[in-house]
């Protein structure tokens, strides 16, 4: 079994100063096999608010798996913003923009999706999808095979119209043979997690898009900060939605999901917070 902590949307620069405290405290309680954060690091990709992310990530456990958001690319600035829209990213956060872990149970491959020529969307190139099919061609049996983007793969719930990944029906076509068993995105600021197949009518594999909320951002959509903690074995996964209460982070939500025949299957949800999952299933306006 691996563990994976995945932190998402930090927007250093909308920072609630107590959360991100509290994250740290919470994200030390136990250990796990890999941080992932999912992209969003700055509010608006400022020297300063890559300077304390920066700092901020050095205090989080290791080993760490980032990759790039929209908000990571400048906004106003728009010599930096088409020309060089990673370069802070990539000086102060990581040069790497096709990250990878692997262990003997675990492969998770990171690729950045933000884009110059939109403000909010974003996409992934034929050149990714080719990378991502390279990497993953030769991985035996049994090893789970993780992605992570910012943008997600599915619309949440309680907002079907969301801004997901651009063409995301397509690339999930081409990604096919990749075999991969879970998604991992943030984006929205809503935690929401389900099977491909119950939102992309074309996706014939099963595979969890798993999303987190929103960490340590004001910028909150109707829902607390969280993030997920997420185990994982070839027939079991659980997300743990872990919540701010106003004084700590703690468990809210915990859905298990076993493969059966190949399919992921929802057996179990434990609404520890009755309240929090409340507010994560009801439609935003
Ligand atoms: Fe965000
Ligand atoms: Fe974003």
């Amino acid at each position: 079994m691996r563990t994976i902590a995945h932190i998402s949307d930090l927007h250093f620069g909308r920072i609630d100063p107590p959360v991100a405290k509290g994250l740290v405290e919470d994200l030390h309680r136990h250990a796990s096999t890999l941080l992932v954060a999912s992209g969003d690091f700055t509010q608006r990709a400022r020297v300063g608010q890559y300077r304390a992310a920066v700092e901020y990530l050095a205090e989080l456990p290791k080993p760490q798996l980032v990759v790039p958001g929209n908000h990571d690319v400048p906004l106003w600035n728009v010599a930096r913003r088409f020309f060089f829209p990673l370069n802070r990213y990539r000086e102060f956060i990581s040069s790497d923009l096709f990250p990878q872990f692997r262990d003997d149970a675990l492969l998770v491959l990171g690729v950045n999706t933000a884009r110059s020529f939109t403000r909010t969307s974003g996409w992934l190139t034929a050149d990714q999808l080719a990378y991502l099919r390279e990497q993953t061609a030769s991985v035996p049996p049994g090893i789970m095979k993780v992605l992570v983007t910012h943008h997600p793969f599915i619309a949440p719930p309680r907002k079907p119209d969301a801004d997901v990944l651009v063409g995301a029906e397509n690339a999930l076509g081409q990604l096919e043979a990749c075999g991969f068993d879970v998604l991992l995105a943030g984006h929205l600021h809503l935690a929401y997690h389900d099977d491909v197949r119950s939102h992309l009518s074309s996706a014939r594999r099963s595979v969890l898009s798993i999303q987190a909320g929103t960490a340590t951002s004001t910028r909150r959509r109707g829902e607390p900060n969280a993030y997920n903690w997420i185990t994982l074995s070839p027939e079991l996964v659980t997300v743990a939605v872990r919540a701010w209460n106003g004084r700590a982070f703690e468990e809210s939500l915990v859905t298990r999901y076993e493969r059966v025949e190949g399919n992921w299957q929802r057996v179990t949800q434990v609404p520890v917070d009755r309240m929090a999952v409340d507010a994560m299933q009801t439609p935003l306006q």
